[in-house]
């Protein structure tokens, strides 16, 4: 994934995700409530807040799971919000849920070839095998998901949304449930795929591995962007800290 293929075709100097004004409602739940934030190619972005702040409806907005019921989301400048979920890993969106979501009767490698398949193939049996080799899971690709500790079946789910080489990779929860060292490998993972030129979105609650991995990041409370900027000084700001960070950041400081 050379910096010139993914930006060999672009016109534009857009950034390469533009969320304006967004907003999500599930009835009367405003899940999103008017959120713009910017994704410039090649970093890495963190989203912290509270359960229930929108974090997932927002990744899930951002890979059409989930109409906007207000507001527009723009890749590479050109209308995107409107375009079939089904389109979207071929735009080179992909993501991981906040819950582990592998097929238990495939083995490893399987797993992995359905991310391929998603994009008719893309990446193809090299793809499979550099996308296992990259995330660490070499001898284990006849393995079945059951048979993993939680922390390598996150990888598999990491080595499946990366084996198409997507632009920019959605991670929900990715270390939830994994100890320390486990959370280590991810967070360097994400730092390697990042020298690779992947632009990488994470939400995640542990608020020192997301100061130590991200590049910039973003504050929500109840749907809406309360906070932005560089990682140690959002969470270092009154209105972060009262909305989430009391008890989890005066750990740390
Ligand atoms: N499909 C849905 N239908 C109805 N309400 C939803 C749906 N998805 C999320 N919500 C609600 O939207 C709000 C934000 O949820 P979510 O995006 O999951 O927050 P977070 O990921 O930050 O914990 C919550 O009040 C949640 O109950
Ligand atoms: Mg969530």
């Amino acid at each position: 994934m050379t910096g010139e293929r993914m930006t060999g075709n672009r016109a534009s100097s857009a950034p390469l995700l533009q969320v304006k004004d967004a907003a999500v409602h599930f009835g009367g739940v405003k899940a999103v409530d008017g959120l713009s934030i910017e994704l410039t190619e090649g970093k890495i972005f963190g989203i912290l807040g509270p359960n229930g702040s929108g974090k997932s409806t927002l990744l899930a907005a951002i890979t059409r799971f989930v109409d906007l019921t207000a507001g527009e989301i723009l890749l590479d400048g050109e209308e995107y919000h409107t375009l079939p979920a089904a389109r979207v890993a071929r735009r080179g969106v992909a993501r991981t849920f906040q819950t582990v979501r592998l097929l238990p009767g495939l083995t490893v490698e399987e797993n992995i070839r359905l991310g391929a398949d998603r994009v008719g193939g893309r990446g193809g049996a090299d793809g499979v095998r550099e996308a296992i080799e990259r995330t660490g899971l070499k001898g284990l690709e006849r393995h079945r998901p059951g048979e993993l500790s939680y922390g390598v079946q996150r990888r598999v789910e990491i080595a499946r949304a990366i084996v198409a080489r997507p632009r920019l990779l959605l991670l929900d929860e990715p270390t939830a449930g994994m100890n320390q060292s486990e959370r280590q490998e991810v967070s360097a993972l994400m730092r390697e795929l990042q020298k690779e030129g992947l632009t990488q979105l994470i939400v995640e609650h542990d608020v020192q591995m997301m100061v130590d991995t991200c590049d910039h990041l973003f504050a929500m409370n109840f749907g809406k962007l309360i906070a932005q900027g560089d990682p140690a000084g959002v969470v270092r700001e009154p209105a972060v800290r009262e909305a989430y960070l009391g008890k989890r950041w005066s750990q740390h400081v």
